[in-house]
């Protein structure tokens, strides 16, 4: 059944095609020299990537320190539970969670103490359709105060899990508190009217200047919503569909989580030590809260739906080895639901919060053969993801791509009213390096940009080295991208980089942010608010 390793050269050479987030500079570093499997990032103008930095990757490192590897595809891929409503009307499904230790095992054998949403990580599964509200309270039973946001909703900003608006701990807080923001003590109810098309979506803390150890410690979780556009395409669903969420950690000789903070309770001195400042990448990648299991599958089409919630780490999937003929994946969607047409693709980039969609047909491998989901920017236990093993014959037809997926309109350039610059950067200072938006880190009370409600705008955005920048509360497209019409909430830049995305200011009115996703930027003030007037 052994088939040769791929070739990763090959593979990358193929690999563009696709508009989605591939930067062309990745793409062509990488053929060129003798390392292909890992894209090559120049080294930022701004100073220079301090410890073990992983080439290709804005970030260092953070070793594990296990007595031995752990074993792969040794587990059964976990499948988070859907949550029930506590109550449900005809208008909305009313939830309840709790924010909360707990353990989980990630690795083989090992005990690892989280924090999760009901003490799980990931967290419960979210379900929801298009024109039915999602309440959810949460309770917060951790020793810090916590912020949930739900990662593309288009949410009424009471709702949106701005930084500032804490929910405390119901033992209460005495360590420092951000003024300026809504503060709940104990629990608070997010309303979240979701009028948007279907998506994955994916939820995660959002505490001012602590996200990166937050999320981290497990406070991540994934939202499947659903309309009735998606329905009439019949895309393989029920046990064919996997929500699959990829993120990295590193872990201490007992199993332990490992995260390098300056003040590790996270209740004073925020921030990571100077090595891990542009970010911290966790050497063995996780799926669904386990590293590197198997998962059964028929030789049938299989909806695998992605989110990446790392903290730093950027990915390119690919299947390995490649089915016999054809390629391995149709791309249908990415963070805001399905694209309007599909892609076919070999591989694709994913930057941290990035969503994508993509059916894949396993009908041309034998059974018995193990299909590993690779990263092709990975190295030792950041290289195998996911093994599929084929077990038989599926019982389904399978799921052929239509020519047109949805109905994406596309917004024209000429109809923007202005253009805004951001420039997102890494400035030394005396006191470490600050991460900036323009000349400036997160102020609660500066305002970045005021578009008017209705409007459409294009912002520019201009980066140093990689930053992968989440706007929340709309979707956009990203300009000078030549893939199928899509809509996003994340665009990654590379180094030296610079994109236009352009939006309709439609959503709910009020002050929103937009930052850099890599959240050990984001803990350090690359962040600023906007209001929708
Ligand atoms: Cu995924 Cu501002 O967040
Ligand atoms: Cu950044």
């Amino acid at each position: 059944m052994a088939e040769p390793r791929l070739d990763r050269r090959r593979l990358l050479r193929a690999a563009g095609g696709v508009g989605l987030s591939i930067p062309a500079a990745w793409l062509l570093a990488a053929c060129e020299d003798g390392l292909a499997q890992q894209p090559v990032v120049a080294a930022p103008s701004v100073g220079p990537l301090t410890g073990s930095a992983e080439l290709g990757q804005t970030g260092t490192v953070l070793h594990s320190q296990l007595v031995a590897p752990p074993q792969q595809f040794v587990r059964p891929l976990p499948l988070p539970p859907a949550l029930s409503p506590v109550r449900r009307t005809a208008t909305a499904d009313h939830y309840a969670i709790t924010a909360r230790a707990g353990t989980a095992e990630i690795l083989p054998g090992l005990e690892t103490g989280i924090w999760g949403y009901d003490g799980t990580f990931p967290g419960p599964l979210f379900t929801s359709r298009r024109g039915k509200a999602v309440h959810v309270r949460l309770a917060n039973e951790l020793p810090v105060p916590v912020v949930r946001h739900l990662h593309g909703g288009h949410t009424p900003a009471a709702s949106d899990g701005y930084p500032l608006d804490f929910v405390l701990p119901t033992a209460g807080f005495d360590g420092h508190v951000h003024p300026g923001g809504r503060v709940h003590r104990g629990s608070f109810e997010h309303v979240y009217p979701l009028p948007q098309r279907a998506s994955l979506l994916w939820y995660h803390d959002h505490r001012m200047d602590f996200s990166g150890p937050q999320v981290w410690k497990g406070l991540v979780g994934l939202h499947v919503h659903r309309d009735e556009e998606e329905d009439a395409l019949g895309l393989p669903s029920g046990d064919h569909e996997l929500p699959l969420l990829v993120c990295d950690r590193s872990f201490g000789p007992s199993g332990e989580l490992l995260y390098p903070s300056k003040d590790p309770s996270l209740r004073h001195e925020h921030g990571v030590t100077d090595a891990f400042s542009n970010g911290v990448l966790g050497d063995m990648v996780l799926v669904n809260g386990v590293h590197a299991p198997f998962h059964e599958v028929r030789q049938g089409t299989y909806r695998l739906r992605m989110a990446v919630a790392s903290n730093a780490r950027h990915y390119r999937f690919t299947l390995d080895p490649l089915p016999p003929e054809g390629e391995p994946f149709v791309m249908i969607g990415s963070d805001g639901g399905l694209m309007a047409a599909p892609a076919v693709v070999r591989s694709f980039l994913m930057a941290p919060a990035e969503r994508v969609d993509v059916v894949v047909d396993f009908s041309s491998y034998a059974v018995g053969e193990r299909v590993v989901l690779t990263n092709l920017s990975g190295a030792g236990g950041t290289v195998d993801v996911l093994e599929f093993r084929v077990t038989g014959p599926d019982d389904r037809p399978p799921w052929r791509p239509p020519e047109r997926l949805s109905e994406v309109e596309r917004l024209r350039p000429q109809d923007a009213v202005r253009t805004r610059r951001f420039v997102f950067s890494r400035v030394p200072t005396a006191a470490g390096p600050e991460f900036r938006i323009g000349h400036h880190t997160f102020g609660t009370h500066r305002v970045a940009a005021a578009p008017r409600h209705g409007d459409i705008e294009i912002w520019e955005l201009t980066s140093d080295f990689a930053h992968p920048v989440h706007v929340h509360n709309v979707h956009f497209q990203v300009l000078d991208d030549d893939g199928p019409a899509a809509w996003k909430d994340v665009v990654s830049l590379s180094s030296n980089d610079a994109k236009r995305i352009i939006t309709r200011f439609d959503s709910y009115r009020g002050r929103y942010i937009l930052h850099c996703h890599n959240l050990e930027h984001e803990d350090m003030g690359m962040m600023a608010n906007f209001d929708i007037t």
